[in-house]
């Protein structure tokens, strides 16, 4: 069975509730459901963290046996080069997920410090860019 993870950064726990003009209003627990129904033979683990050290740990615990991973780093993804070194020091494929497109909003979005150790960047399809992430970890399998 394939394995992906999705970890989610800083405040992506408050999804549904905070800025909904920007990031709509369903929770990723209640999305998550539904990608799990769309795709019953994948397992799909999640985790969350708002903590910058709990985030490298994760990519480090399931950064050498899993498929791929989903990350969205949050407002990390601008700061933080701690998470691109660990992306880079792990060997499952990981790809960029933003709900956002962070291009068509402030300039200090449009730096990612994460983007180059990563496969691929998927933005600005709201939760749908998770649902394309795990399309991209399947075809670069060659497994649909
Ligand atoms: C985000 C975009 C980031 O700039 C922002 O800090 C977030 C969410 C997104 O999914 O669109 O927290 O990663």
């Amino acid at each position: 069975m394939v394995r992906i993870q999705i970890i989610n950064g800083p405040n992506i726990n408050l999804l549904g509730k905070r800025e909904p003009e920007i990031y709509g209003n369903v929770s990723f627990e209640t999305y998550l459901e539904t990608l799990r129904k769309q795709y019953p033979d994948v397992t799909l683990d999640y985790y969350q963290s708002n903590v910058e050290g709990e985030l490298i740990n994760k990519l480090h615990e399931k950064g050498f046996s899993y498929d791929g991973i989903l990350f969205n780093a949050g407002a990390y993804t601008h700061t933080s080069i701690a998470l691109h070194d660990a992306i880079l020091g792990i060997t499952t494929p990981v790809i960029e997920i933003h709900l956002s497109n962070v291009y068509a909003r402030e300039t200090f979005r449009h730096t990612s410090y994460i983007a180059s150790a990563c496969m691929g960047s998927i933005g600005g399809f709201g939760l749908e860019s998770y649902r394309l992430g795990v399309d991209a970890i399947l075809n670069s399998k060659n497994l649909q």
